[in-house]
């Protein structure tokens, strides 16, 4: 499938945020060429466990600004980022299941796994921040 291409839909106007999501992006795309690729199981692996780890870090960092700035949405938001990795870690669970590597209906799933909620949840948040940072 074709990379995230970052552009100014994915930006929540707020830099700190953003500059976190671009290397989410980045990560994906690693992990959509080292599909393609062919590159070996183990290291197709590595670069998810890469990717949920740095997005459970981002995660904490978005909710250190909600508290920060007294978000009124922040109990929803950080819901729907347990909900987030969690399907996150069922998609890892089930390769394991299964024995089987990343495949596009993966990355498929991966993909708007991460720019839904950007373009969602985090548009409206960024839009909240913006005017108080
Ligand atoms: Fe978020």
């Amino acid at each position: 499938m074709k990379d995230i291409v970052w552009d100014k839909t994915l930006s929540v106007d707020v830099p700190e945020i953003d500059e976190d999501h671009r290397r989410l992006v980045d990560l994906f795309n690693i992990l959509n060429r080292s599909v393609e690729q062919g590159d070996s199981a183990d290291y197709i692996e590595a670069v998810m466990d890469e990717l949920i780890a740095c997005t459970v870090w981002h995660f904490r960092h978005e909710e250190r600004l909600m508290l920060k700035y007294a978000y009124p949405g922040a109990g929803d938001h950080k819901a729907e980022h347990e909900e987030l990795i969690a399907s996150a870690k069922a998609l890892q669970q089930k390769l394991l299941n299964e024995g089987r590597t990343v495949v596009g209906e993966d990355l498929q799933f991966l993909e708007h796994w991460l720019t839904g909620h950007i373009l969602g949840t985090d548009k409206d948040l960024g839009a909240y921040l913006c005017e108080r940072m």
